[in-house]
């Protein structure tokens, strides 16, 4: 248990294709130090740790959670009005000396407050023999989201929606500044995991199931959060959760998952690969088990995979109690001390430990025992003082929020609408019923309808985004949007606790009006507490639906959920559907805009959503998984939406697919053409999606898997030619040797409703 107390403007095109990502502009990733750099750091580290004792060394490898240091009844919370206790601080610091501390005392603070607060642990890290500062951590996954004030965006499924890697890296641009000007360097994100089981509760922090999204979306977040690493505007970002964390077998966070290492390769490891060429410089690790192996007692993950394999020089912080864990949950290690011993040899270079100081206490005694070697010490030292070196903390151990203007401004909050707006994704629009003509007269109901928490879920002021109405109070529900907008009326029909005496009241209220809002989903939750036994739209949602429906008025069906929220006895009821996702602070005015057609909707499904519970099958899914044949049932794939889904107001024709070459070699690139015309009668924007499928292969190939996408804007009338690259990386999988192999053979090229067949010889 824990925690419990308490576009961007005048975007034109955006690419990502194959190994071009042209939100990279040089050889060298915007994020990394130069080799000379480098070799300079990698000087002054070896110097320092040549004089720490191993006392200071563990320490240094130490993480504890701010509860731990603060006045309240015991490590595990804090008493409030929040204050640190100072002998608790001394003892942290001086006795124990701690490298980092991290999270929030179950409350946001203002960035004054937390600048107080860690320049309290600065300057008590300033009188120790070394002057080591500590680093301190934060999840600010949506922008800096335990901070008061602070611009918060949609979160990470919502970002991959918009297709848009600029506006996400912007997005991540701004979270970092605003990281910094409360005080705080090191930002545990993105996660990297792909969400590829709809079940998880996890699902929403991911960029969605595509292993190329993913990767490219991911790539996008890293550059925007760390810009030049020691430029105190930006961040280290975290890549997490090393490996396969997101794809449990029972769908539960934190529980078994079976990947077969082909997979792990295929589709989980290179999100990885290609942020650490990115430069990010530090990574969380898995707290889950994969094949009966926990991710913390992993060397092969560890250190053979990501040291030897991936060539990661960054900062390996385990998750959350992980090692404890090991004895305590996985029950691979006897007792904690042989937890400590398997994780730190397996290669973990910081235990987020959290709660006491026993890590250090025994990792002294491993050491002097001859049970973890010195060199094992001093490379993850040497990690963890090259991460603070980086980050400039040596000179700069605490950024002062007076520096950071910008906080909170209009323009930071205009890049988050902005992501709102190019995320919330159409999905049905039965006799182009949306826009709405002004003055429509709409009732706004539903569980989500009023309340910032469905707009913002998990991580948002405090852990299970719970008290995001009282902090994002000036924030418009979609309620209060659409009420301010003129001629809406709210009735809140159901709420997330099971009653459904107020759906007659909202019955009344849909007869005065034109057209129904009804808004649904998911309330707030994050982590282990998101566990469900049931991904099924709860019974006196689907009972407010029907009986809005009896009312004969047009409804559209608003979904704000981190995960998708099956709803498939209701669909054929509703004439409009609009995935929102979270979409943080100005998601219900970016919605405003959306229906009242202020704005044109131009985000597409980062994921499948399951027309059913019992059929959750990726859209780069096997041909097996498709078995319609007369006789099998209920065998074939039938998905409510696929994965790219998402509907504009104005219509994009494609035509024109050329290839610049039906044949290739596995060193030549062919080059894709297809021309895109706005056919309608409005500007718009549109992701265009290149898809390659494999025709046969040594291993049953998938359907098809996106290589590339770009989204362009396009004037009403206006065309516009987009061109990807195909490379051996587009054509390539990973075998049963487990080699990344491009198989020579035919290969289908598709993009819209067009289709072009090339070879590989
Ligand atoms: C989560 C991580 C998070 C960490 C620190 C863990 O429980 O799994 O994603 O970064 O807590 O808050």
């Amino acid at each position: 248990m824990r925690r419990y107390i308490i576009t961007i403007l005048g975007l034109l095109i955006v690419s990502c294709n194959s190994e071009t990502n042209t939100t990279t502009t040089s050889n060298q990733p915007a994020s990394q130090t130069t080799s000379k750099e480098d070799s300079e750091l990698d000087k002054k580290v070896a110097s320092l740790l040549s004089e720490m004792t191993l006392e200071e060394k563990v320490g240094q490898m130490t993480q504890i959670t701010l509860d731990v240091v603060t006045k309240g009844d015991d490590q595990y919370s804090s008493s409030l009005p929040y204050r640190l206790d100072s002998a608790l601080v001394h003892k942290a610091i001086h006795t124990y000396k701690v490298g980092s501390v991290l999270n929030t005392p179950g409350i946001p603070l203002s960035k004054e407050d937390w600048y107080k607060t860690i320049k309290v642990f600065q300057d008590e890290a300033a009188k120790t023999p070394r002057q080591i500062p500590i680093i301190y951590g934060i999840d600010a996954i949506h922008g800096v989201n335990y901070t008061t004030g602070a611009t918060l965006f949609p979160q990470q499924i919502g970002l991959a929606a918009t297709f848009n890697p600029i506006l996400v890296k912007e997005a991540a641009r701004i979270s970092a500044y605003e990281t910094r000007a409360s005080s705080i360097p090191w930002n545990f994100s993105p996660v990297l995991g792909l969400g590829r089981n709809p079940l998880w509760p996890r699902l929403w922090e991911t960029f969605g199931e595509d292993v190329y999204l993913g990767k490219t979306m991911g790539v996008a977040m890293v550059e925007g959060y760390q810009g030049k690493v020691g430029d105190l505007t930006t961040v280290a970002s975290c890549m997490k959760h090393y490996l396969g964390y997101s794809v449990p077998l029972s769908g539960k966070d934190r529980t078994p998952a079976w990947i077969p290492e082909r997979e792990l390769r295929q589709y989980f490891l290179p999100a990885f690969k290609a942020a650490i060429d990115a430069g990010s410089i530090t990574l969380m690790i898995n707290s889950g088990d994969i094949n009966g192996v926990p991710v913390h007692a992993s060397k092969f993950l560890l250190t053979d995979v990501l040291r030897d394999e991936l060539g990661f020089k960054g900062l390996a912080v385990t998750d959350w109690s992980d090692i404890n864990y090991l004895h305590t949950r996985h029950k691979v290690a006897p007792t904690i001390k042989d937890a400590i011993r398997m994780s730190v040899n397996a290669g973990i270079d910081m235990s987020m430990v959290p709660h006491d100081f026993q890590f250090s206490e025994l990792l002294v005694e491993l050491v002097n025992e001859g049970s973890v070697a010195m060199e094992r010490i001093n490379s993850a030292v040497s990690r963890i003082l090259k991460v603070k070196m980086q980050l400039g903390l040596f000179e700069n151990p605490v950024t002062d929020p007076k520096d950071y203007p910008d906080f909170g401004s209009a323009k930071f909050a205009q890049v988050s609408k902005n992501a709102a707006l190019e995320s919330i994704t159409l999905l049905k629009n039965k006799n182009t019923i949306l826009p709405l003509a002004e003055g429509t007269k709409i009732l706004v109901t539903g569980a989500t309808a009023n309340s910032m928490r469905p707009l913002n879920g998990g991580w948002s002021y405090n852990w299970q985004g719970s008290e995001a109405d009282v902090y994002a109070k000036n924030m418009n529900t979609v309620a209060e949007a659409f009420m301010k907008k003129g001629n809406a009326v709210f009735q809140q029909g159901v709420t997330f606790d099971g009653k459904n005496d107020a759906i007659d009241a909202a019955v009344r209220a849909a007869k005065q009006s034109d057209v129904v809002l009804l808004c649904l989903g998911e309330n707030s939750y994050t982590e282990t507490p998101g566990n469900t036994h049931s991904i099924m739209m709860p019974d006196t949602h689907v009972a407010l639906a029907k009986a809005l429906a009896k009312t004969g008025k047009k409804i559209i069906l608003v979904l704000l959920e981190g995960r998708p929220v099956i709803f498939n006895e209701i669909e054929p009821l509703v004439d409009a559907v609009f995935m929102g996702y979270l979409p943080g602070n100005y998601g219900a005015d970016a919605l405003v805009d959306l229906v009242y057609g202020a704005e044109n909707p131009s985000g597409k499904l980062p994921i499948n959503y399951p027309k059913y519970p019992h059929s959750l099958v990726n859209y780069n899914h096997k041909h097996s998984d498709n078995i319609s044949l007369p006789n099998y049932y209920e065998s074939d794939y039938d998905q409510q939406y696929e994965f790219g889904e998402g509907l504009s107001y104005t219509t994009f024709q494609y035509s024109d697919l050329e290839v610049s070459a039906e044949e290739m070699t596995e060193n030549e690139t062919i080059k894709v053409k297809v021309k895109v015309t706005n056919t309608g009668n409005r500007k718009g924007k549109e992701s265009v999606l290149m898809f390659v499928s494999d025709l046969y292969a040594s291993i049953t190939p998938e359907v098809r898997a996106l290589k590339g996408y770009q989204k362009i804007e396009l004037a009403k009338g206006a065309s516009q030619n987009v061109t990807f690259e195909i490379t051996k990386e587009s054509l390539s999988f990973v075998n049963a040797a487990l080699e990344t192999v491009a198989e020579p053979g035919d290969f289908e090229i598709s993009i819209g409703n067009l289709v072009k067949k090339i070879k590989l010889n």
